[in-house]
């Protein structure tokens, strides 16, 4: 759709291009700038970097920053576009001297192509075998030294194998309200859009932690100005927009509210799991567990238990529900996605 591709060039133009551009992660910055610097001191490739976090935090903004601040080009695929083990070969052979790799979704990669990336991150080599049965050959061939950039929402169900031969791995979390404050500034800024400072603010709280719906916020909001206001930002046409929009004053969309809803009332809290919950709602698995939970478990909604997801007394106050007298109570404390173990898909 027309409308979809213009928002689609929006968060182009909206993308930092450098690394002083890109807001808050201050510690991923300072990291990052440290290795990029020291790596073209050396006149050497920057070792390969794992980018992994929830949706729409950044990662493919630092995979392009970085590049940007190398001086190099990059070349994008991802897990599910690398369909054989020649198709990286071809891509690995065309690479230039310390060019970046993007592979999105990384977790995505087939075993057989793993294997093949496994030489090439490591010796930059290729190992091809020639001919067939007993008088087969294996040849090595040498690649360019080039820099991988990986990036994934499920750093969980990277092969450990793989996951040992990135040398730097930046975990990204959810933004402070403060950084989505200064996002919000600054796209405004971009799209040469007026808003005021405490409508800003009321943007960023409400933005999941997130600056992907931080811009998509700013962008309906602009709209809803334009329309029902005189343009500029203010913090009533916010509120009143996010009211239009469904977003609650702690940034929950509906789709938030429907799972901790249907845990309450259908399950008293829980535990249940994740599957029957997704089911319930009518979304996959995948965008329950990397798009919903995470941030549910980071603001103490929800928690992770062995026996399944449990509502935190936070959640019933936020439904305005009461718990059933069994509840035991979950406590409200944030819990992260860290690196979950390791699943073994072979
Ligand atoms: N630190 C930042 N400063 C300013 N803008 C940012 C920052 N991080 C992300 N953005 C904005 O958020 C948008 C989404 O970021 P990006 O596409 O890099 O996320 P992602 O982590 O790759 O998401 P996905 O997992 O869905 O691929 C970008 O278009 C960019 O405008
Ligand atoms: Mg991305």
């Amino acid at each position: 759709m027309a409308g979809q591709r213009l928002d689609g060039d929006l968060e182009l133009t909206l993308r930092p291009k450098r690394l002083h551009e890109y807001i808050g992660q201050e510690r991923v910055k300072e990291r990052l700038g440290i290795f990029i610097q020291a790596a073209a001191q050396r006149g050497e490739a920057l070792d390969h970097v794992l980018l992994y976090g929830p949706p729409g935090l950044g990662k493919t903004t630092l995979a392009h920053i970085i590049a940007n601040e190398l001086g190099v080009n990059i070349r994008f695929t991802s897990g599910p576009a690398i369909e054989r083990p020649g198709d990286l070969a071809s891509i690995l052979t065309n690479l230039e001297d310390r060019e970046v790799l993007f592979i999105d979704e990384v977790h995505r990669l087939s075993r057989q192509v793993e294997e093949v990336l496994y030489p090439a991150m490591e010796d930059f080599a290729l190992d091809l075998i020639l001919g067939k049965g007993p008088g087969a050959r294996s040849l090595r061939l040498d690649l360019p030294r080039f820099t991988l950039i990986g990036a994934t929402t499920r750093p969980g169900l990277i092969a450990s194998p793989l996951r040992d031969r990135f040398g730097v791995l930046i975990h990204l979390d959810f933004y402070r309200p403060e950084e989505l404050e200064a996002i919000v500034l600054r796209s405004a800024s971009v799209l040469q859009c007026q808003v005021e400072r405490e409508a800003a603010r009321e943007i960023a709280r409400r933005s999941r932690g997130t600056p992907r719906i931080a811009n998509r916020l700013l962008r309906r909001l602009r709209d809803f100005a334009e329309v029902r206001g005189e343009g500029r930002l203010t913090q009533e046409v916010v509120e009143a927009g996010l009211e239009l929009l469904a977003v609650d004053p702690h940034g929950l969309d509906q789709t938030d509210r429907r799972i901790l809803r249907l845990m309450a009332e259908s399950y008293q809290g829980g535990p249940v799991g994740l599957e029957t919950l997704a089911a319930a709602v009518g979304e996959d698995v995948g965008t329950v567990e990397d798009v919903v939970e995470p941030y549910l478990l980071q603001q103490g909604f929800l928690q992770r238990t062995p026996r399944g997801r449990v509502l935190t007394s936070r959640a019933w106050e936020h439904l305005g529900l009461v718990p059933p007298p069994n509840f035991a109570q979950a406590q409200s404390l944030p819990q992260q996605l860290q690196f979950e173990e390791p699943v073994d898909r072979r």
